[in-house]
């Protein structure tokens, strides 16, 4: 495993994304564990969650308990595993995703993702959308307070373009660690949010960044490069999105989702594959 800087801390270059785990087309609870388990044993050190990965109204944090567990059930150490969660986002049960940006709301969620998580302090906790309804400096003066009391060790952005990028790490005195935007070849309307990050030294966490749950088994198929350079090096389509992504800048770090280990397992490999220039430009005029 390779290894990338995201704040203060070092973090595996590839995460693991646990969106898959807990929404519509869940596996069983075994095959999650034995999932997070997997990346562990990959040397993954960075597993991505939020509050609203889950389906039905009565099971808020549901992702956030899977990887609790996971990780109480490790053999292994897992004190160097950063676990990312996020609030903000609310999801009523009628599979619609609603935003409460209120620092009431958001102090409430993440004193809960904590008990949750079964630890004092939030490694990463990221404001997950922006709420049209809240400003967005009140949003992001609560994780001040969060981080400032210690109960965020970390604070992170979602879903934020450049000038709410800047706006956040002011108001967090430049300690905005980790901003988290969709990115893949399928969608590279986040380029310019990328290209501040890697400005600022702020880790830029794709995410999905495979094309989504549903699409991410065909990346090949809708993107020919991606099956093209992955037959002549031997790996999965899906690796040479990982590693191309990887080679945009140092700050990336993608979160691939998975819910079967045979997945992660594969995605973990990426950060061994080097691309080279010739490989890039074929791979960036097939993502434009
Ligand atoms: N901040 C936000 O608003 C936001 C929104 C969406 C997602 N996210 C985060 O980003 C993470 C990643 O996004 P995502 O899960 O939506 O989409 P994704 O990572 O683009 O795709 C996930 C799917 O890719 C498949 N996959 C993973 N590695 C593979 C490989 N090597 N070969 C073939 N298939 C592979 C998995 O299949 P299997 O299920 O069969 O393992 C999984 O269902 C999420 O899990 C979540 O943590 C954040």
């Amino acid at each position: 495993m390779k290894y990338r800087s995201l704040g203060s801390l070092t973090v595996s270059a590839i995460g693991l994304g646990g969106m898959p785990m807990s929404v519509q087309g869940r596996k069983d609870r075994e095959t999650s564990i034995a999932t997070i388990h997997a990346a562990l044993d990959a040397g993954v050190t960075l597993i991505d969650t939020a509050d609203a990965y889950h389906l039905h109204a009565d099971e808020v944090g549901h992702n956030e308990e899977l990887i609790a567990e996971a990780l109480a059930s490790y053999g292994g150490a897992t004190d160097d595993v950063l676990v990312a969660t996020k609030g903000g986002h609310l999801r009523p049960g009628d599979g619609s995703w609603t935003k409460d940006g209120s620092a009431k709301h958001l102090r409430e969620a993440a004193q809960a993702s904590a008990k949750r998580l079964g630890v004092e302090q939030i490694g990463l906790y990221q404001f997950h959308r922006p709420d049209p309804d809240v400003p967005f400096e009140e949003s992001i003066g609560a994780l001040k307070d969060l981080l400032d009391e210690g109960l965020i060790g970390l604070a992170g952005v979602s879903n934020t373009d450049v000038d709410q990028i800047r706006q956040a790490n002011d108001i967090l005195g430049g300690r905005l660690a980790s901003v988290q935007n969709q990115f893949s070849p399928a969608f590279r309307s986040s380029e310019d949010e990328l290209r501040l990050c890697a400005e600022l030294g702020i880790a830029f966490l794709p995410w999905s960044p495979l094309g989504g749950i549903t699409n991410a088994g065909g990346l090949g198929d809708k993107f020919a490069p991606f099956a093209e350079v992955a037959k002549e090096r031997g790996v999965s389509p899906q690796v040479v999105c990982l590693a191309w992504e990887l080679a945009l800048a140092d700050v990336v770090v993608p979160i691939p989702g998975a819910s079967r280990p045979e997945t992660i397992t594969d995605s973990t490999t990426a950060p061994d594959l080097e691309l080279s220039s010739d490989e890039m430009d074929r791979l960036n005029a097939a993502g434009s």
